[in-house]
Formats: structure tokens, C-alpha cells, sequence
């Protein structure tokens, strides 16, 4: 009985992922085979009007300089699209194909799987303690099992990103921040992880839309002189220099 119940619980735990990474896809797919021209059009106006009415203004009462903004609406409809474009961007720069990512904060593994299967030279760490109740180490089995087909190009590290980023030594080409959209949280990752990226490298996140995380950003890129990009899905980055 006892048995039973814990493989109820494994499987079921599954097919949640399973069903929010597929159901995250789906919808993904709609939109754009059904409603790409309608959709890219109102995302832009949304994205625009949403970086100048929130955005923008918090940056400006946050910041004492106004880091240059760039919008990218049409690079993809969510954070595996655009990050996808992002790394191959990087890799037509050069002529080695092998990228080096970090994501932080990695949830269900949807992304870690996306961009795994998207980009075949990726080498990617994923960083996440999975102490978030109710899951906890079937969550982490579970996005262990999940990214386990990608063999060596996958490093899953169980463990707060402060503490991983002590420990990491491997220059990365991008960094992806996503993990508790806290002021606190973003202003932590930004100062552990951004010294990790190689110059000309990539600084990205997710979640732009949160106060905390807005704060962090114009504060941490106040004195970089950098451009600072938006996209869809509340999407960020910059180049480090
Ligand atoms: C929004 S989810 C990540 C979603 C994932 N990036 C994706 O695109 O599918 C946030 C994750 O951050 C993790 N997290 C919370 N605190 C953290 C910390 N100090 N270090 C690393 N990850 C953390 C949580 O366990 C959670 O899984």
C-alpha cells in the first residue's frame, strides 16, 4: 500500500511536468500558427506600452543615470524562444559552436529542456535547491530524470545560486536569472552570477514586470553604461562587457 501510494505520487508528479511543459508549448504553438499576425501585433503595442508605463518610470525614480532601452518584440513569444535567439546570435560570432549557460532558479525544468534540445553544443548548468514546498526532492528526482537524456551537456547543481555561484569557475556565454523575482533575490544573483559572463557574453532574466526585480536591474546597471534589452514574456538582458 505504501509502495502504491509513493509510485501514485511519482507518477503523478510526472505528468504534471509533463503536462505544464507540453500545455506551456501548446499554447505557444496556437498562438503563433493561429494568431501569429494578430499576435505579434498586439504583443508589440502590449510590450511597448508596458515597458514606457511601468518599466521606464521605475528605472528613472530607481536610477540616477537612464540606461538605454531596447525592445525586441518579435524575438519569440516566451523565454526559451528568445533566449534560444539570443545564443545563436552569440554563436555567429565565432567559430567554436560551444556555449556555456547558467539558469537560475529552474522550477520544473521546462526551459533547461528547451533550450537542451534547441541549441546541440549548449553545456548547461541548472541551479535551483528545490527546497519549494509541496515537491521538494520528488520535484528535484523528477527534473533530474527529466534532463538526464541530455547526458554530460547537463549539470543539474541542487543548491542556493549564492552558494553555486561561490563555487563555479567556467566562463559562461549567457546567465539566466529566474529565480524569486525578489529585490533582494535579483540584486544577489546579478552581483554573484554577472562577474561569471565572458565579455561580449550575455546577462538575462525573467519577470521584468516585478518591482524588485526592475529595482535590482537599474540599480546593478546604473554604472555598466550598457543598453538594456526588453522582450516578450517579460524577457531582459544585457552584454557584458
Ligand atoms: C520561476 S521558477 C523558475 C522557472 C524556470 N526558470 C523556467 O523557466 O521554467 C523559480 C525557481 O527558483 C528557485 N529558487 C528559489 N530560491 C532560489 C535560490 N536561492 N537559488 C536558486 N534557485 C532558487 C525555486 O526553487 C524555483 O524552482
Amino acid at each position: 500500500m505504501m509502495l502504491a501510494d509513493s509510485a501514485e505520487v511519482a507518477y503523478n508528479h510526472e505528468a504534471l511536468f509533463v503536462q505544464s511543459c507540453e500545455k506551456a508549448h501548446r499554447v505557444l504553438a496556437m498562438m503563433q500558427d493561429s494568431f501569429s499576425r494578430h499576435f505579434a501585433t498586439a504583443a508589440n503595442a502590449f510590450s511597448v506600452a508596458f515597458i514606457n508605463t511601468f518599466v521606464l518610470p521605475h528605472m528613472w525614480t530607481n536610477a540616477s543615470a537612464m540606461p538605454q532601452a531596447a525592445y525586441h518584440p518579435h524575438m519569440g513569444a516566451e523565454r526559451c524562444e528568445v533566449l534560444v535567439q539570443l545564443l545563436n546570435r552569440l554563436l555567429e560570432d565565432r567559430w567554436q559552436k560551444q556555449l556555456y549557460v547558467a539558469e537560475i532558479g529552474v522550477g520544473f525544468g521546462c526551459t533547461s529542456a528547451c533550450l537542451l534540445e534547441s541549441i546541440p553544443h549548449l553545456q548547461l548548468t541548472s541551479i535551483d535547491p528545490f527546497t519549494t514546498p509541496p515537491w521538494e526532492q520528488d520535484h528535484f528526482a523528477n527534473v533530474r530524470q527529466r534532463l538526464r537524456k541530455y547526458g554530460v551537456r547537463s549539470t543539474l547543481v541542487q543548491d542556493f545560486s549564492d552558494q553555486a555561484a561561490s563555487v563555479h569557475t567556467q566562463a559562461l556565454d549567457l546567465v539566466f536569472i529566474d529565480r524569486d523575482h525578489s529585490y533582494e533575490g535579483a540584486a544577489a544573483d546579478l552581483r554573484d552570477w554577472s562577474p561569471h559572463v565572458r565579455p561580449g557574453g550575455l546577462v538575462a532574466g525573467h519577470d521584468a514586470a516585478f518591482p524588485g526585480v526592475i529595482r535590482a536591474l537599474s540599480e546593478h546597471v546604473s554604472s555598466l553604461n550598457v543598453t538594456l534589452h526588453f522582450g516578450l514574456d517579460n524577457m531582459w538582458w544585457y552584454k557584458a562587457k
